[in-house]
Parts: structure tokens; C-alpha cells; sequence
């Protein structure tokens, strides 16, 4: 299965995807048919050519969304790919992005999606004080962090004093597990619904 993976950022994601790829979890299963930024200058771009990704940008600065996301579309369309993986893509996604791609977009939250949606989910379980909280990953639908989950896993958060050791605990949790998820939803063992095949315009 061709994976597009979306990001706006450092990219620790990505790297734990495409490692999971190169001689992980998802090593037979599935290859990284583009690493796509919404910011040209992202490091995790830089980071995905190194790793010997091929890249793509389109800077979405000062654009309208549906505009913007009707070219991403285009764009990712040439890579044929078979799941969008948001890693850490600070775009909220048009319905047309949805629509065209829908039910084959997945998203990794720093929290429990039930509890936390939206930005600064590691400063609120900081903040909070919150013994544990949840890293989730779901299908993504037209709201914000609202997609069906596919799976959730713990990370203690007793006696990390720090934010930084609360993001350092959630991110060793968040990078095997998303690797971990895409590797069962692709062998089909997840209950996620299946999705349809892409529509022509999004498959090129
Ligand atoms: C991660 O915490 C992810 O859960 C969230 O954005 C952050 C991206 O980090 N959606 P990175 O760019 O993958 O390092």
C-alpha cells in the first residue's frame, strides 16, 4: 500500500514511519510513495529526502483552503496513493481533500480524542496534571479530531514534572504506535470501515 505522508513540522513522525517501512512493522506491507509539506521549509522534509523519500511542497501561505487543498489533491494524486498520513500537518483538511481521499486519511492526536481535540493536547495533560493520558489514532472526517478511532494506547504521566517530559513520553508512544496501527489496518485487522476506491480525480 502507497502511503502519503503529510507534515508541517520536525517530522519525528515521519521518520518512525518510514523506518517502520524501510525495516519495521510496515516492511512488506507498505512503501512511501511521497512525503508532502504544506511548508516548503519544514525540517521533516529535509529529514524524508535524506531518508531518500521522494518530497513534494506547495506553501499554502495566505491561500484559501478549498483552493490550496484542491491542488494538494492533484499533487498527492500522482503519487497514487493508497492511505494520507497526517503526521503533524497544521491544516485543517476542505471536504474536498476529504471526499476525494475519503475514509484513507489517518491522523495521529496527542490525546484521548474524546477528551482533547485540536491544538497543545501535551500542555493541557501537562497543565492538567493528568496521571496518564491517551495517544490516538483515527480515520479523519470532516470535523476536528472527531474521526472513528482505530487505536489508542496509554502513557503514564506520573511524575513528569516537565512539558518536555510529557511530550518525550508521548512521542515514544506515538511512534511505534502509529506504525504499529497502519501495519494492522492495512493487513485488515482493524474494524475501520472499508474504504472505497479513490475517485479518478484523486487518483490522477
Ligand atoms: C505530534 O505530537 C502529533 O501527534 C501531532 O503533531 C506532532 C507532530 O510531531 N499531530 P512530529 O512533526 O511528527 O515530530
Amino acid at each position: 500500500q502507497r502511503l502519503a505522508i503529510l507534515l508541517s513540522g520536525r517530522g519525528s513522525n515521519m521518520v518512525a514511519l518510514v523506518q517502520a517501512v524501510q525495516r519495521g512493522v510496515l516492511s512488506g506491507l507498505a512503501e512511501v510513495a511521497v512525503v508532502f509539506s504544506n511548508k516548503p521549509d519544514a525540517p521533516g522534509l529535509e529529514t524524508a529526502a535524506a531518508m531518500g523519500c521522494a518530497t513534494a511542497s506547495l506553501s499554502s501561505q495566505g491561500r484559501k483552503r478549498a483552493e490550496f487543498d484542491a491542488e494538494v489533491v492533484e499533487v498527492l494524486g500522482q503519487y497514487q496513493p493508497d492511505y494520507i498520513v497526517l503526521a503533524g500537518y497544521m491544516r485543517i483538511l476542505s471536504p474536498t481533500f476529504i471526499r476525494a481521499f475519503a475514509g484513507r486519511i489517518v491522523n495521529i492526536h496527542p490525546a484521548d480524542t474524546h477528551q482533547h481535540q485540536g491544538l497543545h493536547a501535551y500542555e493541557w495533560a501537562f497543565e492538567n496534571q493528568l496521571p496518564e493520558t491517551k495517544i490516538t489514532v483515527h480515520l479523519v472526517d470532516e470535523g476536528l479530531d472527531t474521526g472513528p478511532i482505530l487505536a489508542q494506547h496509554p502513557v503514564d504521566l506520573r511524575g513528569a514534572d516537565t512539558l518536555g517530559e510529557v511530550e518525550h513520553r508521548g512521542l515514544a508512544v506515538e511512534h511505534f504506535l502509529y506504525a504499529d496501527t497502519l501495519a494492522r489496518l492495512i493487513r485488515g485487522e482493524l474494524s475501520a470501515p472499508t474504504p472505497e476506491p479513490l475517485l479518478p480525480s484523486a487518483a490522477g
